[in-house]
């Protein structure tokens, strides 16, 4: 038997905050994680003084005061401001949609305009009954010019399917305001790390009581793992887990192509979405805006971003939540609950599309379950 409490498996946010509560709480942790870094796909690195959001951009938000004050104690946060802009064709539009989205579009300068335009295009679609699929549900909610320029495009390339083949439910709700705020999130907090995520993670990690090792997948030693260790936190992927004996859970990939520019500002924003379907990419992230601009002069970083469809092997970044997976994933959620020494957890290990925040919530949920019992 191990002289650890816990193996963690995987380096992440959920990983990471279970391993640093269970370590204040005395217990002696072991964390494994198959990349070569800690932080899972919040990890950041500084290249030019640029703090380079290597898996996608990740913009801290919660109305949560706890856990905005949790994640304070290990960084400082920035004032930065989600508000991305839809490059459609080369006209840029301000998201979410906003009076500014719908004066660019139409003209309009008032919010009576704006929904009797809205209104106006809803009605002229002429859909009756429940949405039968997300092209007649964004219609339904928003009216077609904003589904033909918006959403369309950048929604068929996000899932790779026709927004005809999409179900309604992907958008039960869109972000609509009737004021002149291009604030995407209506969150109390929100702001990204001075210097960057990978510091919170690290100083999660750094405790005498937990012991990190990288470049390490669970999977090359399974049996060994969960003969020597008392209890283990599984933050991969549930299905692989279990040898994908019920089938596969179907997931998104992503393909980042990031480059160095010698220039000061490629964008003028940190995200802009390409929003038509002939673009082969969703966004272009330029990082330094992020931290307003900081970073080596003459320089900058950019990521733009692919989506992909997942095969083993590949990064398993968002779970398809459709009827068919989420049925799935609840039969392996059954045969998880008769792995006795083994608790699913995070985004893989739940199949969920969790937050930053969210994740950090059920991490210290799943600790204090645990320290109770
Ligand atoms: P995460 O995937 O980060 O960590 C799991 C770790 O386990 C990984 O490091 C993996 O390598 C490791 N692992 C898996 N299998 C293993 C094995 N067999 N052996 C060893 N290690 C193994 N959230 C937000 O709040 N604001 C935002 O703006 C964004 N933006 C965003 C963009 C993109 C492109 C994505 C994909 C996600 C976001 N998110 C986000 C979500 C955010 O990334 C997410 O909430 C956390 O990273 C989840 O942390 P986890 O620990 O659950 O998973």
């Amino acid at each position: 038997m191990s002289k650890y409490d816990y193996l963690v498996v995987g380096a992440g946010l959920f990983g990471a905050v279970f391993a640093h509560e269970a370590a204040l709480r005395g217990k002696h942790v072991k964390v494994i994680e198959k990349r070569n870094h800690i932080a899972g796909n919040i990890y950041t690195k500084e290249v030019d003084g640029i703090q380079v959001h290597q898996y996608g951009a990740h913009i801290f938000h919660t109305s949560d005061k706890q856990i905005w004050e949790y994640v304070n104690q290990f960084a400082e946060f920035n004032r930065y401001t989600n508000s991305p802009v839809a490059n459609y064709k080369g006209h840029m539009y301000n998201l979410p949609f906003n009076m500014n989205t719908f004066s660019e579009l139409w003209g309009v300068r008032t919010p009576a305009e704006a929904q009797a335009k809205i209104q106006e295009q809803k009605d002229a679609a002429q859909l009756s009954g429940e949405p039968k699929n997300l092209e007649e549900q964004a219609i339904s909610l928003i009216g077609t010019d904003i589904y033909e320029k918006l959403i369309k495009g950048y929604t068929e390339k996000q899932w790779g399917q026709k927004a005809t083949d999409l179900p309604a439910f992907i958008i039960r709700r869109l972000p609509v305001r009737y004021t002149y705020d291009n604030n995407y999130f209506n969150d109390t907090y929100q702001g990204i790390p001075i210097g960057g995520y990978t510091q919170i993670v690290e100083k999660m990690l750094d405790h005498p009581e937990i012991d990190v090792e990288t470049g390490v997948d669970f999977f090359a030693n399974k049996n060994q793992y969960l003969a020597d260790f008392p209890k283990i936190i599984f933050t991969g992927m549930i299905d692989q887990y279990f040898n994908y004996q019920l089938g596969e859970l179907e997931y998104r990939s992503l393909r980042f192509e990031t480059e160095e520019r010698d220039v000061d500002n490629y964008q003028g924003n940190a995200v802009i979405n390409y929003t038509d379907a002939e673009t082969p990419y969703t966004r272009i992230i330029e990082h330094k805006h992020f931290e307003f601009g900081k970073g080596d002069k003459g320089k900058t970083i950019i990521t733009r971003e692919y989506p992909a469809n997942w095969k083993r092997g590949d990064e398993p970044y968002y779970p398809v939540n459709n009827t068919r997976n989420n049925t799935l994933y609840k039969q392996y959620a059954e045969l998880a609950k008769q792995e006795g020494n083994v608790i699913f957890g995070g985004r893989l290990g739940q199949y969920r599309y969790y937050d930053m925040h969210q994740v950090i919530h059920a991490a210290l949920v799943t600790v204090n379950k645990i320290s109770n019992l």
